[in-house]
């Protein structure tokens, strides 16, 4: 059975970079792994050594034994959209229409909520596909973890009834020829306004569109079950950072209602705590070497006990948000907050290393 895995969190928490580290941490142990990221600054690219990511599995030269692979992708939205027109249009024809359709072309980049509605789409295809063990996805930087998933709702919205009803809108092709026709107000001044050919051609787009949303959401459906079953798991992806557990019990509760799975709470950037708060044994530093003065010597000395004591106050100072967050009663996996960015493959493998207990879980 193939296994999802999503990663939520809001904006720069390191929902890409944990996505990543895990799919090598699982790749590693011999699973064949698929990671589908949205990564607007394309920095995972660059992470996994790399070229640009397309929508097509791009294989990852990570150092995994032979059951083991990793691919990745970044997602396309143009793409995906054509895709499901392709595959759900009514017929071949319908599909050219639609892809034409300038309406379509501006709706399927630009409608809010299109790029989460489109990740799950593509999720759903690679688990179809059969080709991995689990297949990771990141998910797009929003300010809140909780608005990933009710995009796809807000979506089915853009197209409802209600929505239509709203605008004034005729619900189909017939509508908006009467529309064109008819002298009501909001007629001649869209007429004025865009011209008789626009309205034909809007009012073709949610014509076509009437022909594809009965397999869309049935699709969404399928995803919601999916999401919602044994062979998904959440991360909720956060930093110690104050306001981090009150989005963690936010995320928790949601999940909890929409009857999702979540796996725990990936705490990212944590500050390595020194064992102890004493100052550092003048035994445990070596022998100064001779082409070193004795007074850079002891700066030294005096830099590294320094450094070791603002340390530990660093992690002293998050001790409250994590006794928060772990009295949400949920599991936890912390990753420490490394010297630099997280920006190639040695670095990924460095925090793959502290995610190898939950790889084993998955
Ligand atoms: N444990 C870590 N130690 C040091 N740097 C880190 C760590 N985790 C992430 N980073 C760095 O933090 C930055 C943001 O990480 P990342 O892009 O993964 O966040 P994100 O949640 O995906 O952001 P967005 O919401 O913009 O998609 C990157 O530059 C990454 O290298
Ligand atoms: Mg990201």
């Amino acid at each position: 059975m193939t296994r999802v895995v999503v990663c939520c969190g809001s904006g720069g928490v390191g929902k890409t970079t944990t996505s990543a580290a895990l799919s090598v941490a699982l790749a590693r142990r011999g699973l064949r792994v698929a990671v589908l990221t949205i990564d607007p600054a394309k920095r995972l690219a660059d992470s996994l050594g790399v070229g640009p990511l397309g929508n097509t599995p791009q294989q990852v030269p990570v150092d995994a034994p032979e059951t083991g692979r990793l691919d990745a992708m970044m997602l396309d939205m143009k793409a995906t959209w054509d895709g499901v027109v392709e595959r759900f249009a009514p017929s071949p024809e319908e599909a050219a229409r639609i892809l034409k359709n300038r309406y379509y072309r501006f709706a399927s980049t630009r409608l809010a909520g299109s790029h989460e509605y489109m990740a799950m789409e593509r999720l759903y295809e690679l688990y179809e596909s059969g080709d991995y063990d689990v297949v990771l996805l990141d998910t797009p930087p929003s300010r809140h973890a909780v608005e990933f998933l009710r995009a796809p709702g807000r979506i089915a919205g853009l197209f409802d009834d209600s929505v239509m009803t709203w605008l004034s809108m005729p619900k189909n092709r017939r509508g908006f020829r009467a529309l064109e026709k008819g002298s009501e107000l909001i007629a001649s001044v869209l007429k004025r306004l865009v011209g008789r050919g626009t309205i034909e051609e809007i009012a073709e787009f949610f014509d076509a569109m009437q022909g594809l949303w009965d397999a869309l959401s049935e699709r969404g459906h399928k995803v919601e079950e999916l999401l919602a079953s044994d062979a998904c798991s959440f991360l909720l992806v956060t930093t110690p950072a104050p306001a981090a557990s009150a989005e963690a019990h936010d995320f928790r509760v949601l999940l909890a209602d929409s009857g999702m799975p979540l796996k725990g709470l990936l705490i990212n950037r944590v500050q390595i705590r020194p064992e102890d708060a004493s100052e550092l044994d003048a035994s445990l530093f070596p022998a100064r070497p001779s082409s070193v003065s004795e007074d850079d010597w002891s700066a030294i000395v005096e830099g590294v006990r320094r450094a070791r004591a603002h340390q530990f106050a660093l992690a002293e100072a998050e001790r409250p948000a994590l006794d928060a967050l772990a009295k949400e009663g949920v599991r936890t996996w912390e990753i420490p907050e490394l010297a630099r960015d997280v920006h190639d493959l040695t670095a990924l493998t460095e925090v793959a290393c502290y995610l190898e207990g939950l790889a084993s879980e998955l």
